[in-house]
């Protein structure tokens, strides 16, 4: 697959489960309506997807949610998704998780053939954790954390910089993931979503936000290159690799390579526009020709990049949509 500007999108993010028992500050306001049951893709509906999908190209697939693991029966998903691995029809298969269901999920993971996955974690204060996550349980997360850990899985964190809530807790986090042998990822955060809080006063750019970890430390490039935007850095002497993703403040727009399915069936070709294809007609009573048409369609409404910097600054212009339905 192709886009309209020569990019290769060779990467699906299928958010399963738009509910999350988390309610971030920066992700979803407190009071947040979700979609009602027979609104999502069956899990049957969702494979029918994948191997369309394959068929033209897609080789990596992350499952997101809001929380992938709140969602009933996911383990049945996953082991199907697992067999494409074995197969050799995808490269990799992986979740970006909250973490807090993980003790009980990590040996399904595992047999799937994932290698890796992407916890968020935005702080290791459990008073901090449970603020700015609306009731998250640290200890839950951390025991989830080094149970996939046991189960052979890399661990990347994903800490979203926050002014004025996690600028402290850097250098801790720095320091427990090179403790651990865990990647670090730090993001700034889009304005996405309506109704979320302070989103101005939270932002934050990447280069503000590791200023001490700079100082402390030296950064060198790194030629690392995992499915996501990410640039890499290794943090000497402490050995530690981490992942900066700056939507707002570098722009990665040419090097994407990725689509997001909703939990509805939506495709879309974006995280930053409305743009998008409704699939779930086609996968309930169309044909895989109707399927593959809609790809297409997909394909050619890919935009060239976002528009959040337009949209922080505007609040008028920004998208309704919240993180939790395309899942990052
Ligand atoms: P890997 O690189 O494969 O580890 O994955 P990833 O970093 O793409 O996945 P993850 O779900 O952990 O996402 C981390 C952050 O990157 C989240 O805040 C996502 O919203 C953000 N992100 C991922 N893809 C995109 C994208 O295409 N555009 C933008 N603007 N942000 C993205
Ligand atoms: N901006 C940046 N990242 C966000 N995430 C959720 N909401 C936002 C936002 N508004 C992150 C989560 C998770 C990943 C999928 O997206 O922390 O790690
Ligand atoms: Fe791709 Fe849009 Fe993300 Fe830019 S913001 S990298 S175009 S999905």
């Amino acid at each position: 697959m192709i886009d309209g500007f020569g990019r290769k999108i060779d990467y699906l993010r299928i958010s399963v489960t738009d509910r999350c028992n988390f309610r971030c500050s920066y992700c979803m306001p407190e009071q947040q309506s979700f979609l009602p049951h027979r609104d999502l893709l069956t899990y049957d509906e969702i494979m029918v997807l994948v191997g369309r999908v394959i068929a033209h190209g897609i080789r990596k697939v992350r499952l997101t949610g809001g929380e992938p693991l709140v969602r009933r029966d996911i383990e049945v998903l996953i082991e199907a998704l697992g067999q494409h691995v074995q197969k050799g029809n995808l490269d990799e298969l992986t979740m970006t998780t909250n973490g807090s269901r993980l003790e009980e999920f990590a040996p399904y993971l595992a047999s799937a053939g994932m290698k890796r996955i992407n916890v968020s974690m935005d702080t290791l204060d459990s008073e901090a954790f449970r603020r700015i996550s609306r009731g998250g349980d640290l200890n839950r997360v951390l025991a989830g954390i080094h149970t996939a850990r046991a189960h052979g899985l890399d661990i990347k964190i994903n800490m979203v910089a926050l002014k004025g809530e996690n600028e402290d807790a850097l250098m801790p986090m720095a320091a427990f993931c090179a403790e651990h042998g865990f990647d670090l990822t730090l993001i700034e955060t889009m304005p996405l979503g309506a109704g979320v809080s302070e989103r101005e006063e939270r932002y934050l750019s990447l280069d503000e936000f590791t200023a001490p970890l700079r100082e402390r430390y030296d950064l060198h490039p790194l030629a690392h290159k995992s499915a996501g935007p990410a640039r890499y850095w290794r943090v000497e002497p402490l050995n530690l690799r981490i992942g900066l993703i700056t939507p707002m403040s570098h722009n990665f727009c040419d090097q994407c390579n990725r689509i997001r399915l909703t939990t509805d069936g939506k495709i879309y070709m974006c995280l930053g526009s409305e743009l998008h294809v409704d699939l779930r007609t086609a996968l309930r009573s169309g044909t895989p020709c109707d399927v593959d048409h809609l790809l297409q369609t997909a394909l050619r409404l890919k935009p060239q990049r976002h528009d959040f910097e337009t949209q922080l600054a505007q609040p008028d212009l920004r998208l309704a949509r919240h993180m939790n339905a395309t899942g990052g």
